[in-house]
């Protein structure tokens, strides 16, 4: 029946394929948009380190928990959840997921109808000339803060997410990463060793790379801890998703090694181009802002022989991881519908599009488009809320899950079933029952401390 199960929704084409979805799914803004911006808002090199430790010993562990989940039951988180604890209380993590899905995506989209944006303004010429930080700033900030504009594009992207989600799974997904990935990879690499070799680059690369304990809070550990769920697409169930379409021969725990690395890699590498580059422009490394990477990347074209067409490849490239993620965003609460509530995969798709588009709009306006939205900074509100907080929350309770509820015996035998080694186990086991789950809670205390002041 698994077989039957497996074809009828779709099983990946073979395991690269399933890699590179799940890949496509956590490289994307979260890496080169989210990840620099954290960093230069949370003290730089130290924030870097925290990142590096929370996704070796949490991120990974709650991605292992995830997928197992997922290739265990075939199914969305709800139905995943139900499958394994009938009738519990337990389905709150599914659910929790759903409506955290569709709010980051809301929001993930605005930025990511930025980078059409930029497409068009680089076609056009907007960085012909000479390049300063000037420059950059004023054409962001008159860009994100045309109203109509920015809402156009919200609704272009939400669109082209929901038309490929529509279409289903494997046809839609599988298709853009295979392309799309490693020529991401390939560029990113080109731009990092360009960005290097920029005069006074030193001065970035220390901001970037030499910690400074003194910064250390926990302020910067919630961050961290938060970006890593994010950047990992973790804590909302879409590794869940995913994993429902694994085959069981394959082996678990190095999809979710080779996930949790490729993502980590490239969001490092995006900073080695954002604060050398920064460092060049004469600018500190804290000047932060959601705007960084916009007001940036086009410096460092600047100082390539055919940047016009770097700029262009990039911005494209980056529209493209962008869609990748979004796809996976949608799927969640589509594949509950489908699933769950019998509705077809159309419907669900355009009636959760929709939503999202509805719920993004303040989201787009945050930025100079409406002053009520941009002086109570909804956006950085909502992404603290659901990219932060809620990613936490469903981490947590995932952890809880497998380890106390489910098993650790049930989920290592789901692990094993492809007869695969698991050396890691007990580090594994140690992590998911006790390490993971008091990091969050410890977090989670954290933050009800700075928000009561
Ligand atoms: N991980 C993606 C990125 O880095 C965004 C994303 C996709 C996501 N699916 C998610 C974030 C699920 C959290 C949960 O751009």
């Amino acid at each position: 029946m698994d077989g039957q199960e497996t074809i009828k929704r779709g099983a990946w084409g073979s395991k690269t394929a399933f890699i590179l979805a799940a890949t496509g799914s956590a490289i994307g803004l979260g890496n080169i948009w989210r990840f620099p911006t954290m960093v230069s808002q949370n003290g730089g090199a130290v924030f870097v380190l925290v990142y590096i430790l929370a996704v070796a010993l949490i991120g990974f562990t709650v991605m292992l928990a995830e997928l197992t989940i997922g290739r265990h039951t075939q199914k969305n988180p709800v139905g995943a959840i139900g499958h394994i604890k009938p009738r519990s209380p337990w389905k709150f993590i599914g659910y929790l997921g759903v409506i955290t899905g569709v709010c980051i995506l809301s929001y993930y989209s605005v930025v990511a109808g930025w980078t059409i944006g930029y497409i068009v303004k680089t076609a056009t010429g907007a960085f012909s000339g000479e390049v300063t930080s000037q420059l950059t700033e004023k054409i962001y900030t008159e860009f994100t803060s045309n109203p109509l504009q920015v809402i156009f594009l919200l609704f272009l992207f939400i669109g082209m997410t929901t038309y490929i989600v529509s279409k289903g799974v494997k046809k839609g997904i599988e298709r853009w990463t295979k392309v799309l990935m490693p020529i991401l990879f390939l560029l990113i690499i080109f731009l990092a060793v360009r960005a290097l070799t920029l005069p006074g680059a030193s001065t970035g690369i220390a901001y970037y790379l030499k910690p400074d304990f003194s910064k250390l809070s926990g302020t910067v550990i919630l961050f961290a801890l938060g970006q890593a769920f994010f950047s990992l697409s973790l804590g909302m169930g879409t590794m869940i998703t995913y994993g429902s379409y694994i085959s069981k021969s394959d082996n678990l725990v190095s999809s979710a090694g080779w996930v949790t690395f490729s993502d980590t890699l490239i969001a490092l590498l995006a900073g080695l181009i954002i604060f050398p580059t920064l460092a060049f422009s004469g600018q500190p490394g804290d000047v932060g802002g959601f705007g960084l990477v916009f007001k940036i990347f086009p410096i460092i074209f600047s100082q390539i022989p055919g940047g016009y067409i770097f700029a262009l490849l990039f911005f494209s490239l980056l529209c493209g991881a962008a869609l990748t993620s979004t796809i996976s965003l949608l799927e969640v609460p589509v594949a509950y519908l489908v699933d769950e509530r019998e509705w077809s995969r159309k419907k669900a798709a355009l009636i959760v599009g929709f939503l999202s588009f509805v719920i993004g709009v303040p989201a787009a306006l945050s930025f100079g488009g409406m002053k009520i939205f941009t002086r109570i900074d909804f956006f950085g509100k909502f992404d603290f809320i659901f990219g932060n907080i809620s990613l936490a929350v469903g981490a947590l309770l995932i952890c809880v899950f497998v380890g106390y509820v489910w098993g650790v015996k049930n989920a290592i035998k789901e692990i094993f079933s492809g007869n695969h080694k698991f050396k890691i186990k007990p580090l594994w086991v140690f992590s998911l029952k006790f390490l993971s789950p008091l990091a969050i809670i410890f977090i989670l205390i954290f933050i009800k401390k700075l928000v009561s002041g």
